[in-house]
Formats: C-alpha cells, structure tokens, sequence
C-alpha cells in the first residue's frame, strides 16, 4: 500500500490550550515522525498558529477547513486561500457535508472553492458522498458522479487534489459504511477519475471518512481503493487519533 493519508478534522473544537496539550502528546509519538503515514490536522481556524507552530514534525502538515472562492475584499467573517497559506496550512477541506447541508454550498461552489485553493498554492481535500435517502434510492452513484463532475469541469487544471468519500448518514452517526459499501464507492471513484483526467486519475488519493475510529480503520484501510482517512470525533483526542495512525503505519 502507498503512504496512507490520516486526516484530522477538529471542526468547531478546542481551545488553545486544548489544542496545545493535542499536539504535545501527538507530536512526540515516533510513528508519526517516521513517515510511514502522511498526517494531516485541520483545526478551527483561530488555532492555525498554534498548529503551525508544530508543522516542523516530520510528516505532519495543517489545513484549513474551508475558505471563500474569492482571493480577497469586502467578505465580512470569511477566510482566502492565500490568508490559509500565510497561517500556513497546506491543505484545506473543501465541500464537507456540513458546508453542502447546513450552508447550502453547492458542488459548483465546491469546485470554485477548489480551484482557490490550488491558486494559492493549497491541495484541495474534495468531499463528496451521498445522503441516507440518495442510498435507499440507489443514486449514490449518481451523486457522486454529478458532485465530481463539477469539480472536472470548473477546475480542469487542478494540479493536485485528494478526494474524501464521506457517506453522509455515517458522518458523527457511529453508523461506519461497512468496508465493502466504502470500496465500492472508492472504486466507482477511481474509475471516474481514469475516465476524465486519465493517468492521473490513478494518483489522486482517496479517502474513506465517516465514524472512523480505532476498531473499524484496519478494516476500512486495507480495502484496495482505500487510501487513507478522514477522521472527525475519534481525532479529536490524541490517543485515539495515534491509534489511528498506528493501523495506517502497520498497513505499509
Ligand atoms: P466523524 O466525522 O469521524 O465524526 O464521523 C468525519 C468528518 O466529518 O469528516
């Protein structure tokens, strides 16, 4: 297997203090300065300093969570891609469930949001996934497919990207997809992408993200089309985050 890809997402958590006790006990575990798997946290936004401040550990990058699809201006309560940059995080989620449901962003914004953050030199982590009612419809696929689309044909020259399958019903449910369920989707995904982007398709990595914990990631990680996982409740404490990252360290 290739370097797993382990993805912390904080959310609306933590304070300053909270943060830093995190990345004390995180920072000094050796898996993670071993580069057996790439570690990434995404913390709220007014905690990106002292993220940063830990981004010298091998292996460990920061992202944001979001940001706005424009480069900067009257956008009262809003964050840029080059303002993430600066705060310096590598990364930043794009298209959460959450963003999608609670604020109605669309997947036209999503690729907007996406292509902002490759212009400023951020790798975009594109989270798509279906809803309970989309899977007992059977348009999962379909989902997918037309919340990738747009991303394809708004951002056709993303240098880099990762995408993050989140089924929706097992977004902070403890209702995981089952390891089969998720690689089913893993390889829809992948095929889509060979499809449109052709070789390249093969090198974008694809994360599982959904009530990821330590008992279910074996399972999930070792599935072919698996590459890593996005991981929200069971991050937001280091042990089990580590334990996390222990399994995806095992697996390569
Ligand atoms: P969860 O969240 O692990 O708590 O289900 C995942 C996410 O929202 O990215």
């Amino acid at each position: 297997m290739i370097r797993p890809i382990i993805v912390a997402n904080w959310k609306m958590n933590k304070n300053t203090q909270e943060a830093i006790s995190f990345f004390k006990e995180f920072c000094t575990d050796p898996t993670v300065s071993s580069g057996q798997v790439s570690c990434i946290v995404c913390p709220a936004t007014t905690l990106l300093h002292t993220a940063a401040s830990y981004a010298d550990t091998p292996n460990l990058s920061i992202g944001g969570q979001n940001l706005n699809e424009k480069e900067k201006g009257a956008f009262t309560g809003e964050i840029s891609g080059t303002m993430l940059r600066d705060a310096g995080c590598k990364f930043v989620l794009v298209g959460h469930s959450e963003r999608r449901h609670l604020y109605r962003e669309s997947s036209d914004l999503v690729a907007k949001k996406a292509f902002a953050a490759a212009h400023a030199n951020l790798i975009p982590i594109v989270c798509v996934g279906e809803t309970l009612v989309d899977r007992q419809g059977n348009k999962t696929f379909q989902v997918i497919r037309t919340q990738l689309n747009a991303l394809f044909n708004e951002a056709p020259f993303l240098a880099s990207f990762i995408v993050a399958y989140e089924p929706v019903w097992a977004i902070g449910t403890g209702q995981v997809a089952t390891p089969e369920q998720a690689q089913e989707v893993h390889a829809f995904i992948r095929q889509l992408l060979v499809e449109r982007l052709g070789e390249k398709g093969r090198l974008i990595s694809l994360l599982y993200g959904g009530s990821v914990t330590p008992e279910n990631a074996k399972s999930l990680l070792t599935q072919p089309d698996i590459e890593g996982a996005l991981v929200g409740g069971a991050s937001l404490q280091a042990a089990s985050f580590l334990q996390i990252i222990h399994e995806g360290a095992r697996l390569c």
